[in-house]
This record gives structure tokens, C-alpha cells and sequence, in this order.
């Protein structure tokens, strides 16, 4: 029997949530699939299904509209099968001075990043602390260790989310729930494009792959983990990370990541 039976994953039409779905269903996991983009979701679907004979539900929603957002928290709350695992992977990055950049990029970074995994969340647990049983693998990133000028908002956003997730894995781990912060590193995927993020400034050896990362973060979640860092390279940035002042690093990263 599958470790996840049910597993709903958000942001599953690309990248670090396309490989997520795919490692699950190979692992023999039914899923809901939640994106904006239908084709893909349906692509993804059949091709999920003829492989390894699983069962796949579209779910078109953009969570940063409340009403779309609502129908993912109805699937949660009340759809059959029940989710046993919640990923919150949906995101966005952009890079550039807060005060120059649109306000409606910062409020959808909130909406999408935060909010929508905030209430996601809320809605699986009222199913999976009852019985017991379930996971929630929420991807955050290693931008969140640090306060970083030109990015601040995405940031603060996995900022937020991995002081949620280690937190609520505290309040839940006792009750058969394990939540779990996964910290990416640079990972290839449509996501620097997407954010009109310049990839060439990355050297070749930081990059990491959307597998492994997958690999890593269900890994942790199935272990009860309250936090992953996949990769050795980033390990070590986590650790240095940990024990640096932001006095220190928003200067040295201000300077790498060029503020005026
Ligand atoms: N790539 C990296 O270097 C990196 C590093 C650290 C953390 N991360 C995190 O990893 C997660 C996945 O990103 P990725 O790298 O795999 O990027 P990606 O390839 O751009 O995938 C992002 C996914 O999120 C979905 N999405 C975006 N906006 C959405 C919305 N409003 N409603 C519903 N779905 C939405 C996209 O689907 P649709 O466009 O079809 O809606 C897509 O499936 C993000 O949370 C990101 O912050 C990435």
C-alpha cells in the first residue's frame, strides 16, 4: 500500500511539484493535481494514470483568488478520498527594489506563498487530526533563512512559511500529523523565468535537479521530519545561515544581490 494513499499537491503542472506528483504516483498514491494551467494538468493526469494505473483529479484553481482557493479547501475539508497528503508547493519568486515593483506583485507573492498554504493547511488538518493520520509537506525555500534586498518579499514569504511549518509540526507531531518544511536550493525549473530572475548569474554546480529535490522532501515527510535541506551545498549555507546576525548578512547580500 502506497505511504500516502490520497495526496493532494498544489503547483503540479511544472518543476518541483510536477516531480513531487510524478514520485507519488509512482509510489502507488492517488492525487489531486491543483495548477492553473489545464492542459498540462490533464497531460499530467493521463500520463500519471497509464504508467502506474493511479488515479488522478484535475483541479483548476488559481489560490490567489479567493473563490478558486475555497474550492481546494472544500476538496480538503470534505471531498472523497480523503488527503492523507497535503503538499503546498504552489509559488513565485520575482527579483527587483520593493518600492519600484507593483504592488500587486507583493500582494499576489502573500496571497500565493502564504495565504493560500495558511489556509490549505487549516483545512486538511481539521480531517487529519481526527483520524489521526496525514501529512503536510509545505515547500518553502533557503531564501527564507535570510532577509535578502532585491527579493524581499519572496523571502519574507518562506520566512513565513518555515517558522509556520516548524511550529505546527510541534502542535501536531504527537497526533499522527507530521508537517515539514522543505528549503530548496536554485533547482532547475520554469520558476526564474517566471520571475524574471537571471539564471546565468548561478554557477552550474549550485543547480539542483526537481527529482532530487522531491526525493528528499517526501522522504522527510514520510520520516516525520520537521525540516529538509536537500543537497550537501546547501546544508551548509542552512547551517551558516543559522548562525549569522542579519545585521551581517543583509549587508553581504545586499552587496551579491546589488542594492543601490
Ligand atoms: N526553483 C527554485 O530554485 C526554487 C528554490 C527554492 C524554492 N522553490 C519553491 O518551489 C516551489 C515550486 O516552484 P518551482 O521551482 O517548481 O517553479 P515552477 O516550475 O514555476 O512551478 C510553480 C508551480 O506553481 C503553480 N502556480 C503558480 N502560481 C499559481 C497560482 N496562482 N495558482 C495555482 N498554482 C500556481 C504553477 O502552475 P500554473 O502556472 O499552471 O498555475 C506551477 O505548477 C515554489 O514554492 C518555489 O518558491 C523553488
Amino acid at each position: 500500500m502506497a505511504r500516502w494513499p490520497v495526496a493532494l499537491v498544489t503547483g503540479a503542472s511544472s518543476g518541483i511539484g510536477r516531480a513531487i506528483a510524478v514520485r507519488l504516483a509512482a509510489d502507488g498514491s492517488d492525487l489531486v493535481v491543483v495548477a492553473r494551467r489545464k492542459d498540462r494538468l490533464e497531460a499530467l493526469a493521463e500520463e500519471l494514470h497509464n504508467r502506474h494505473g493511479v488515479d488522478v483529479e484535475v483541479l483548476v484553481a488559481d489560490v490567489t483568488v479567493p473563490e478558486q482557493l475555497a474550492a481546494v479547501e472544500d476538496r480538503l475539508r470534505t471531498g472523497e478520498p480523503a488527503v492523507d497528503l497535503l503538499v503546498n508547493n504552489a509559488g513565485a519568486g520575482g527579483q527587483g527594489p520593493f518600492a519600484e515593483q507593483d504592488l500587486d506583485h507583493h500582494d499576489n507573492l502573500v496571497r500565493l506563498n502564504v495565504l493560500a498554504p495558511v489556509r490549505l493547511t487549516h483545512a486538511a488538518l481539521e480531517r487529519m487530526l481526527p483520524r489521526g493520520h496525514g501529512g503536510i509537506l509545505n515547500v518553502s525555500s533557503i531564501a527564507g533563512l535570510q532577509p535578502l534586498p532585491n527579493v524581499a518579499t519572496y523571502a519574507a514569504t518562506k520566512a513565513y512559511l518555515s517558522s509556520f511549518s516548524h511550529a505546527l509540526h510541534e502542535e501536531v507531531r504527537h497526533r499522527g500529523v507530521s508537517v515539514t518544511a522543505l528549503l530548496p536550493g536554485f533547482t532547475r525549473t520554469e520558476f526564474h523565468e517566471a520571475g524574471g530572475i537571471n539564471r546565468t548569474v548561478v554557477p552550474g554546480p549550485l543547480w539542483m535537479k526537481s527529482d532530487v529535490v522531491a526525493k528528499a522532501g517526501l522522504r522527510a515527510v514520510a520520516r516525520g521530519r520537521a525540516q529538509c535541506v536537500p543537497g550537501p551545498v546547501y546544508r551548509v549555507a542552512a547551517a551558516i545561515s543559522g548562525v549569522t546576525p542579519w545585521a551581517l548578512s543583509r549587508r553581504v547580500l545586499g552587496a551579491v544581490l546589488g542594492t543601490p
